[in-house]
């Protein structure tokens, strides 16, 4: 509990900035981001994971662009997202919106819960916007408006209002889409690209590096403002040693979002995952594998799968012996430990679990290696591991964490 009051500490100290435009920050800013966790939805994570990894995949290979019909499957993971308020207009006072953290586009969108308040800032552009870009479909009018997020004004950012929406989960006003540029190609009529907000606040000024990162503490409770996002720079407060910065992976579509190559390997000596491309995404909860690691892994630990939950399940023996699962980037190898590798035992019962049993948060993306994204290290990883993305050069960043090593689940 005393860290979780730490982060909330530093999360006041950000928050209390006052808005002031134009000013450049010499040291990065925090701002909290919540965790939604929705223990009514009935639909199973495993299931709602792999409908995202298949979302993804499509879009990733369609270019960012798909303007397809809505898919039938629910690609927002409706039981945990993350959401940040977001002030749009001119100000006093601005409109707020809560808006869901999406690593999978790069789009500002309204549209869900609250309707769009018009100011003096509004410009319509007259061109039109229409996407399916990982989580959400819309269709709509493409705006600029002066956009406020924690201590950042920026001004002319580019603005979906949708009018259509599918995909919206209940509380959330909008998206902020946090993923690299290209993921905007093709969305709004008569352009290529919309520059992301990050990219824009770079621009104005309002940010010394075009550098945002990402600490989330492991969560034990349904909701809890348990995750800092960080803008300009990474924070070192949030991790240990050092960042190691590396390209975006060129494999396709893996390459389209914050995609990297790593190879994992259970225990000491038994292979997982040669090396491969994957992705991080925080609208993932669980820790994907192509169907063949997967299995690997399951015939490793000596899991079973369970109906109840959809995730594989392991006997107390059987995690006293559980390994450390390894995930080498280049030279840097990140040690997931046992007690990571499994679900939180106080959320058990949240998932349609018995609150005796242990799951594992590794499950299957349901297609064979090789296909261009054959892993997603989703929520469960990150709150082990510090992110940040550097969109200047396009590499994404590493570090070990005060909570790699937790026991707490
Ligand atoms: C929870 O999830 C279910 C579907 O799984 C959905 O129908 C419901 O609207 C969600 N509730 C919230 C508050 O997001
Ligand atoms: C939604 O917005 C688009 C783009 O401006 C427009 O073509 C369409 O008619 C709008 N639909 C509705 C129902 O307002
Ligand atoms: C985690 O524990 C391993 C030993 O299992 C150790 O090698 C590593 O340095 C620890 N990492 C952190 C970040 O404390």
């Amino acid at each position: 509990m005393a860290r979780f009051s730490t982060l909330l500490l530093l999360c006041a100290a950000a928050t209390a900035a006052s808005a002031s435009p134009f000013v450049v920050r010499d040291t990065p800013v925090t701002l909290p981001i919540a965790r939604r966790f929705n223990t009514t939805g009935s639909a199973k994570i495993v299931e709602l994971d792999r409908a995202r990894a298949q979302m993804l995949k499509n879009v990733g290979h369609a270019g960012g662009n798909t303007k397809r019909s809505v898919p039938d499957v629910m690609a927002v993971n409706e039981q945990t997202h993350y959401t940040v308020l977001v002030g749009i207009g001119s100000s006093t006072p601005q409109t707020e919106y809560n808006m869901l953290l999406d690593m999978g586009s790069a789009n500002v969108v309204v549209g869900g819960g609250k309707a769009y308040v018009q100011t003096s800032t509004s410009k319509d552009t007259g061109s039109t916007v229409a996407a399916t870009h990982g989580s959400i479909s819309f269709t709509g009018e493409q705006y600029t408006d002066t956009v406020t997020l924690g201590p950042l004004t920026v001004t002319n950012q580019g603005i979906a209002i949708a009018n259509s929406t599918t995909g919206f989960p209940k509380g959330v006003d909008g998206i902020l889409g946090i993923g690299p540029v290209g993921l905007t190609k093709n969305t709004v009529s008569g352009t290529q690209f919309v520059t992301p907000l990050f990219d824009n606040a770079y621009e104005q000024g309002q940010m010394t590096a075009d550098v945002v990162a990402f600490a989330f503490a492991p969560a034990s409770q349904v909701s809890t403002p348990n995750g800092l996002l960080t803008f300009g720079g990474t924070e070192s407060s949030q991790f240990t040693g050092s960042v190691q910065f590396e390209s975006i992976t060129t494999t396709s579509p893996a390459s389209k979002y914050f995609g990297l190559d790593m190879s994992i390997t259970y225990g000491s000596d038994t292979p997982i995952l040669g090396s491969t491309a994957g992705i991080i995404d925080i609208g993932t909860t669980l820790v994907m594998l192509a169907t063949d690691a997967f299995e690997a892994y399951k015939t490793a630990t000596g899991a079973v799968l369970d109906d109840a939950t959809g995730m594989l399940k392991i006997t107390n023996d059987q995690y006293a012996n559980l390994q450390s699962l390894f995930f080498t980037r280049l030279s840097v190898t990140y040690e997931f430990v046992p007690n990571a590798q499994i679900w939180p035992r106080s959320l058990n019962t949240a998932i349609g679990g018995d609150a005796d049993s242990i799951y594992l948060v590794i499950a299957d993306i349901g297609s064979q290696s090789g296909s261009g994204l054959d892993f997603i290290n989703g929520y469960a990883w990150l709150e082990r591991f510090y992110t940040a993305y550097n969109g200047m050069v396009e590499e994404l960043g590493v570090a070990t964490t005060k909570y790699t090593n937790s026991t707490d689940n």
